[in-house]
């Protein structure tokens, strides 16, 4: 089959859409032509709240990457998805392959995999079936069966569910800008080709994009999606809560959060001091630094507890030895990395996207990981229809 030329990937987060136009170059190598971030209206927790204003938001971001290439961009888009409706579960099958069938085909893995998918609701859709690994006549561990002689394969899958209308949703509105959705991909799973080493997804490793208003976590382990799960708690929290402690607007309360912000106000000397400025009648006035770090620290500290209660939750006792791995435009918070070992411990470490050389700078920001990771999952799975649920292993 012919590699597609161009690429197009549309992130629709809380905070921002992301829109990036990219075409292969002669080596293979992408090479990005065009990016378009425009602030995001309409959307509540990684969910399409008010259809139109995402559509609107979504058109703008598109134009902008467009603005540089002109007319007779590809239609095709890869975009993500996240909130919490989306749900995942690790499912196994089993296909008898004959003696006189003969080796194990692709065409038999296929029909495999088909059959791991579970029975969903009404409501609900399969986002993701990805193969974790296969049983030959009991023997485990295998990544890719086909050629091997064998009676009995066995797969296990991890699956990704979604509700069918927010699926819907997001397709209508990247169709109502005259494209169509070449795939959808868990926003964690987009992330995560952006910013994990082959070495951390064999050591097994949890990813968490902090974004406006969720937290996406997806675990590796093999090498392979083992886990995922969205967490309803994003960056925006901590402005909102800075926000009611200061009294101050949220527009306001942003920019002060990143000028002075940290998740550790322990290590702000105790007499540093910033002046708030005035709003509404209330005057301007000067603040303790570490008082206004304090908001931002206990809702930071939440947002950690509540990583590791989904850690917990997937059935794992500790963190995996890859550690954890942060991005998302909330992984930017000042002191993170030392709350996290001061808190857990391990290893950690704040994550740029990565994998596009010659990536435009305003892109090389942990926010735009799932933004980036979009186009290199287009390149990894391209071709695959949206009922071939990334089958593909890399
Ligand atoms: N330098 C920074 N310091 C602290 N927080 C930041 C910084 N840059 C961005 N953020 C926060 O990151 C969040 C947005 O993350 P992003 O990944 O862009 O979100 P989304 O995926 O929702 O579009 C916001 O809450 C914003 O305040
Ligand atoms: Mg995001």
């Amino acid at each position: 089959m012919a590699r597609d030329t161009f690429y197009t990937s549309v992130d629709i987060g809380t905070d921002k859409v992301t829109s990036i136009m990219a075409r292969v170059g002669t080596e293979g190598e992408l090479k990005v032509l065009g990016t378009g971030v425009v602030t995001s209206q309409g959307m509540q927790k990684g969910r399409i709240e008010n259809i139109d204003e995402v559509q609107e938001t979504v058109r703008a971001s598109m134009e902008e990457a467009q603005r540089y290439i002109g007319n007779g961009v590809p239609s095709g888009v890869y975009t993500s998805v996240t909130g919490v409706h989306l749900s995942s579960l690790n499912t196994k099958d089993v296909v008898d392959n004959p003696d006189d069938v003969g080796d194990i085909s692709a065409k038999l893995l296929d029909r495999l995999l088909r059959g791991s998918f579970p029975d969903v609701g009404p409501n609900q859709e399969v986002l993701h079936v990805i193969p974790i690994g296969y049983h030959v006549d009991g023997m485990s561990g295998i990544r890719n069966p086909v050629g091997l002689h064998g009676n009995l394969v066995e797969v296990e899958a991890h699956v990704v569910l979604g509700e069918s209308v927010a699926l819907k949703n997001t397709a209508k509105v990247i169709e109502s800008n005259k494209a169509t959705v070449k795939q959808m991909v868990l926003h964690s799973l987009a992330s995560a080709e952006a910013t994990l080493s082959g070495d951390e997804k064999e050591m097994g490793v949890v990813l968490a994009d902090i974004g406006g208003g969720t937290t996406d976590i997806v675990i590796y382990r093999q090498g392979q999606p083992w886990y995922s799960a969205v967490i309803p708690v994003g960056g925006s929290q901590l402005t909102r809560d800075l926000s009611v402690a200061l009294k101050t607007p949220m527009y306001m309360t942003e920019e002060m959060k990143i000028k002075w912000g940290s998740v550790m106000p322990e290590m702000i000397a105790a007499d540093e001091e910033v002046v708030i400025p005035s709003f509404q009648g209330q005057p301007k006035h000067s603040l303790s630094r570490r008082i206004l770090c304090e908001p931002l620290h206990d809702r930071m500290l939440e947002l950690i507890k509540l990583i590791v209660l989904k850690v917990r939750q997937s059935g794992l006792r500790e963190f995996p030895t890859g550690g954890l791995v942060l991005t998302g435009g909330g992984a930017e918070m000042t002191g993170l990395t030392d709350l996290v070992q001061k808190t857990l411990g391990g290893t950690v470490r704040i994550a740029y996207p990565e994998g596009i050389s010659g990536l435009p700078a305003q892109l090389r920001k942990p926010a735009f990981s799932a933004g980036v990771g979009l186009l290199l999952w287009g390149i990894k799975h391209q071709g695959e229809t949206r009922s071939s649920m990334n089958g593909g292993r890399s």
